[in-house]
This record gives structure tokens, sequence and C-alpha cells, in this order.
């Protein structure tokens, strides 16, 4: 007993010493409506998430922009690697200290290409994000010099979250839409990859090197691809047959970029799993909240 107690002195003492000098690693986040945390906000769009019922269990009960009814991924993330949130580029508040904590370039109605969510007027595409995140390292450089802003983005944590709009805010978007008369699922799936695996070698290029990568939801869940598709409420077989497509290509265009560069930089993330364990079983997860929203 006394034994253990001193022992859990030293630990004590031993993490208060240790404390300081690890510095939570910085995180960058790009994508879609499912990770963005309030950029749109600052938008001229119709893509925005500022009012109720967003926001009912956030820790505030106020809408801020994220997608979501409470926390997003992102947030949980940040919380796992024992950092604040990291806020979304466009907020003024983006300043300073702030920059260490890194940045959230996401914009709730983009996709892969650069035609997905053109009804959503004035978004943040991908390759826009990432002329940001180029001109966030300029301003990080400005802040502790070209050397550390350099490790901080080699060194930082990055999510991308792309793909769910190429499907539901384009190909399936109205029948026979643009891209739908162009290319067959099989196809089309296979153009969603390649022009991903440039987004990501161009994320590359700009310093990330450790990077979650998710696949698409559930898409044909959503409730309102089921309201709109399904006879009885049922997943819609067709947009769950979109992602059981893409998901693993993805996984294979990521292995090929990783023997590429020769390191795990990309890891995938099976978000549809992780969807389709809280759909099939959801007491496993404690309580659900009591709505659940999202658009992407
Ligand atoms: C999308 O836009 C970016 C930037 O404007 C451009 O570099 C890229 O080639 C475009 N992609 C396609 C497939 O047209």
């Amino acid at each position: 007993m006394a034994n253990s107690s001193v022992l859990v002195m030293v630990l004590i003492a031993l993490l208060g010493t240790l404390a300081p000098l690890t510095e939570a690693r910085a995180f960058f986040v790009f994508g879609d409506s499912l990770v963005d945390s309030g950029n749109n906000n600052y938008l001229v769009t119709s893509a925005r998430a500022d009012s109720p019922p967003y926001g009912i269990d956030y820790p505030t009960h106020r809408a801020t922009g994220r997608f979501s009814n409470g926390l997003n991924i992102p947030d949980i993330i940040s919380q796992k690697i024992k950092s604040e949130s990291t806020l979304p580029y466009l907020s003024p508040q983006l300043t300073g200290k702030k920059l260490l904590v890194g940045a959230n370039f996401a914009s709730a109605g983009i996709g892969i290409l650069n035609d997905t969510g053109v009804q959503f007027l004035n978004i943040i595409r991908i390759y826009t994000q990432l002329e940001y995140f180029q001109q966030y390292q300029q301003r990080l450089t400005a802040l502790v010099g070209a050397q550390k802003a350099r490790g901080i983005v080699n060194q930082a944590l990055v999510l991308i979250t792309l793909g769910g709009n190429d499907f539901v805010n384009n190909y399936y978007l109205v029948p026979n839409s643009a891209r739908s008369r162009q290319f067959a699922l099989p196809n089309y799936v296979r153009y969603l990859i390649s022009e991903y695996q440039k987004i990501l070698m161009r994320l590359y290029k700009l310093g990330a090197r450790r990077v979650l990568v998710t696949g698409t939801g559930p898409m044909g869940c959503v409730p309102a691809e089921r309201a709109m598709r399904s006879r009885n409420g049922e997943c819609a077989a067709e947009l769950q047959q979109a992602s059981a497509l893409f998901n693993p290509q993805l996984v294979q265009m990521l292995q090929g970029l990783n023997k590429k560069f020769h390191a795990d930089v990309f890891i995938a993330a099976n978000t549809h799993e992780m969807h389709m364990d809280f759909i099939t079983d959801p007491q496993a997860f404690g309580t659900l909240p009591s709505i659940y929203v999202t658009i992407y």
C-alpha cells in the first residue's frame, strides 16, 4: 500500500515534469460537411449548419456550423490527441498561437471533383483548401520560422474526408445527371479514385506525412436517401453499391501511394464499417443522440 502510493507520487512528479515538454501535435482537416467545423458560416452558400437543430448536443447547445447534433469527428480526434478543437480556417480567431493547434479547411458540399456541389454556390473546393493550406504555412512561418513550421506540418496529424458528395450531390443528385450519362458507376468510381490520388499527392507535396483517409459511409442509409430511394425505409441499394465499389479501391490506391513514398503516410479509416456497427447494434454504443442529423 505504502509502496504503491509512493510509486503513484513518483509517477505524478514525473508526469508533472514531462507535461510541459510535450506539445500536442498540430492537426489539419480537409474535406466536406462530415468534417467542416464552421467554414461555411463565412460563405454565401446554402450548405450551412448555423441554425437549430444543429448543435443541440454540443457543449454550448448552439449551432456552430458543424453538421452534427454535437461534436464531429475532428473534435473527437482533437480530444484524443489532448488538443483543443482546430478552428475553421476562415475564422478571424485563427491567429497567433492558435495557428500552432492546426486548422480546419473543410467545407460542406464539396467533393473530389470540381463540379461536385455546384448547387451550393460559394464553397471551398478541395484545390482551394490546399491553397489555403499553403497560405496557412506562410503564416505559420512568419510566426515560428521556416524550419519549425516545416517540422510542425511534417509531424502533424491530417484528416481528409471526401467522396460522399461525388455520389449524393453529383452522380445521383438528379436522375440522368451529367456524370451518370458520362460514366457507368464502376467507371465513375475509377475516375474518382484517380482524381483523389492527385489530391493526396498534392497534400504530400505540401508536407503532410500522416494522413487519415476516410472511405465513404453507408450512403444509402442516409435518412434523406432512404426517404427518396427506398420502399420500406431500408438502406438504398444503389448508393450502398457505390460505397462497396469505392472503399476497397480507395484502400488499394492508398497502399499504392505508401509504396511509392516508401512510408506509411496514408491510413485508410473504415468509416463504413464503424457506421454500420451503429446502425446494426446501437445498444452496444450506449445512448444514441436524440436525433441524427447530417447532410453531406
Ligand atoms: C480542378 O480544379 C483545379 C484547380 O482549379 C485544377 O488544377 C484541376 O485540374 C481541376 N480538376 C479537373 C479534373 O478538372
